[in-house]
């Protein structure tokens, strides 16, 4: 992980709210927050009970404002209510804003700007979900959607909503494997993709993959394309459909199915550190009031805001913060297809200008890359209407923070460091920007309702002293956590109830300093983190074995300047393979092709063998070491376990001269 200034005490330096941030805030002093915050744990349910009321709209009120608890990982909110997200998230707008632009799309090429009103989107939605039921979608039938970042995409998300159908969004960048495995998990019989994607002036073969998946997935029935690029792809005039034309025959009003509130909303597959991706599942009402209440308070989100976040809605951040929670608080949300660098490292800058944006959100990758530039870059452009601006993903360095703050914001904005998980559904520490003084580094304190807890991670005994470090656990349910992992409700009480019982595991190491406020160190378990992107070692390792090269491979991730982790592959290979220059390259080109392109190996250290235990474990924790060049006897440690000690040499010279 990114590590912080050995030599300064980063927990020392606070940074006050901007007063014109504050000014008008909801929530515009720490007095006010600890308040609220207080509120909603001491009395969680009439808490939890008046934000569903006030965030949402109901068909049928709820009962129950809870059920269940974490030992028993049997979670349920708002029980017996009755709602439609779809509805939620446009229709309950039209009357007084139907004319305001809910989605501002700005696509590869910065001249391809299209705005769309809440009118407009409710057409949409409408046109596809009926176009859907003729297709025979129903009610808890699961849809995949692999789709560009492009307003298609919500689209889609809201009309699967609309009708109660479960979507499955797979990100852009998976390959044919990655599809493949997630649309069998979910048996989804229905795909919408689009002919291509654009990246960074590049096109991406969207289409193309689904063919390859398909061909492997003979279940699938139907494959809806919408035209895009207008790039050249292959027809399977048996399964194929263009959305767009078959969307016009559809009529644009297509009633909200009433759903309950534990209906499920959606699949996200995610990786964890054994086996293949978990499909975490969300339901309705809980998610929902997660999202738009953090958006609402974490972005101090108000009526006349443009509203931006960069993700994508391949990922949970996508799903909750361009898609649910934003449209649900009626905001006029930005959807992004391209890249930071594209058609130069202004293009953030100039998208802020163009489009008066008064909240930001991106990713620290983003930011570290972007600041090697010229500040020029930045300045050349106006950004006085940014007052928030947000990072994700990964924990932010106090170099980047401080860049971001001075240069982006010019001292003038909050800068929100947000943590949270896919499981989450919604931020869980964050700072909120008219509120809560912050620490460059520091995710700060928990959200309402969010209670924390930090564990030794041997023993799992609770750390009561405020300045304490170990692995982060939730010690209460809340609204937005994931309810289960799709058809395998025993992996996900293995996975975050088990470790530790009667918590929530979040899988990540935190130090909590002499204020309380937390600072998140990175996953403690194998899972690395690139460029924002969570990555399990496992499914590296199983791509890279997939190379007819490759005996065993061993994955680890390594400090990396830029994507906070890189990738490192320790590989053995099989008789009658050398190493050379093409075997590497055929290597990095089996994890690109069978995961995507963001999972490619930065560096591939091949060896005659690992280090292993005398029962065969690969010792995973030297090999860390050496990768992150802590490789002195001391920083090792004990040896004597190791089967072949001498392979540790061999490795620590070969990573100092590769
Ligand atoms: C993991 C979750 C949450 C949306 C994007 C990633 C790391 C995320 C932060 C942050 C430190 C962070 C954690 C977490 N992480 N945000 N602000 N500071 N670490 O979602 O793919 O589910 O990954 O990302 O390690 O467990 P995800």
């Amino acid at each position: 992980m990114m590590q912080n200034n050995m030599n300064v005490d980063e927990s020392l330096y606070i940074i006050q709210p901007p007063q014109r941030v504050s000014d008008g805030s909801y929530i515009n002093s720490i007095e006010k927050y600890k308040e609220l915050y207080n509120e909603s744990i001491n009395s969680p349910i009439t808490f939890w009970g008046e934000q569903a009321n006030k965030f949402l709209t109901w068909f049928s009120p709820f009962t129950d404002v809870s059920i269940g608890n974490l030992s028993q990982g049997d979670i349920g909110w708002f029980l017996n209510g009755k709602l439609n997200v779809s509805y939620n998230c446009i229709d309950r707008h039209l009357q007084e804003n139907r004319d305001k632009v809910a989605i501002i799309f700005e696509g590869d090429e910065p001249n391809r700007v299209q705005k769309i009103t809440y009118y407009e989107l409710y057409l949409q939605v409408c046109r596809l979900a009926n176009l859907l039921l003729s297709l025979g979608v129903k009610k808890g039938d699961t849809v995949a959607i692999y789709l560009p970042n492009t307003p298609d995409a919500i689209y889609s998300m809201l009309a699967c909503a609309r009708i109660g159908a479960v979507h499955s969004v797979i990100f852009g960048g998976f390959g044919v494997e990655a599809i493949i495995s997630r649309i069998e998990d979910s048996h989804s019989k229905i795909i919408i993709t689009a002919d291509e994607g654009m990246r960074g002036g590049r096109s991406i073969p969207l289409k193309k993959n689904i063919d390859s998946a398909v061909y492997h997935c003979k279940f699938v029935e139907k494959v809806l394309v919408f035209k895009n690029t207008g790039g050249n792809i292959q027809w399977n005039a048996e399964k194929d459909l263009w959305a767009q034309e078959a969307m016009q025959e559809q009529r644009p009003y297509c009633p909200p199915v009433q759903m309950d509130s534990e209906d499920p909303l959606f699949l996200l597959y995610t990786s964890g550190s054994t086996g293949k991706p978990k499909g975490l599942l969300h339901t309705q009402a809980g998610y929902l009031l997660y999202a738009a209440m953090t958006h609402r308070y974490v972005f101090d989100y108000r009526d006349s805001d443009i509203y931006a976040c960069v993700a994508d809605v391949g990922w949970i951040t996508g799903h909750s913060y361009i898609v649910y929670g934003p449209l649900c608080n009626g905001a006029t949300t930005f959807i992004f297809e391209g890249t930071p660098m594209y058609p130069n490292a202004s293009r953030y800058w100039d998208m802020i200008e163009r489009h008066r944006i008064t909240q930001f959100y991106t990713a620290p990758t983003a930011i570290r890359s972007l600041m090697k530039f010229s500040v020029d870059m930045v300045e050349k452009h106006d950004r006085s209407s940014l007052r928030v601006l947000g990072s994700v993903g990964e924990p932010i360095n106090p170099e980047a923070w401080r860049w971001y703050n001075q240069y982006v914001g010019q001292g003038q904005c909050a800068i929100v460091d947000t943590y949270w998980q896919t499981e989450t559904g919604g931020h869980i520490i964050t700072p909120l920007p008219g509120a809560t003084p912050t620490k460059p580094g520091s995710a700060t304190l928990p959200f309402f309702g969010i209670q924390l807890a930090i564990l030794d991670p041997q023993t799992g005994q609770l750390q009561e002293e405020t300045k304490s470090e170990g692995v982060l656990v939730l010690t209460q349910p809340w609204p937005g956590m994931a309810r289960t992992i799709y058809k395998s409700h025993s992996r996900y009480l293995d996975t975050y109830m088990r470790p530790y019982p009667g918590y929530y595991f979040t899988g990540d190491g935190v130090s909590r300093d002499q204020d309380g406020y937390y600072w998140i160190s990175g996953r403690v378990d194998d899972v690395i983190n690139v460029s924002g992107h969570r990555l399990g070692t496992a499914e590296l390792e199983s791509a890279l074995v997939g190379c007819s090269s490759c005996a065993e491979a061993a994955v680890i991730g390594y400090p990396h300047d830029i994507k906070g982790q890189g990738i490192l592959a320790f590989v053995t290979l099989k008789h009658g393979y050398q190493e050379d220059e093409q075997t590497i390259t055929l290597l990095k080109m089996e994890v690109r092709n069978t995961i995507g392109a963001f999972a490619t190996p930065d560096r591939i250290i091949i060896t005659p063998s690992l280090p292993k235990t005398r029962s065969g474990k690969i010792m995973r924790r030297i090999l860390r070491k050496i990768a992150s060049n802590e490789s002195s006897p001391e920083q090792l440690g004990d040896l004597s376990t190791l089967a072949e000690p001498e392979t540790v040499q061999y490795l620590i010279n070969k990573v100092k001269s590769n």
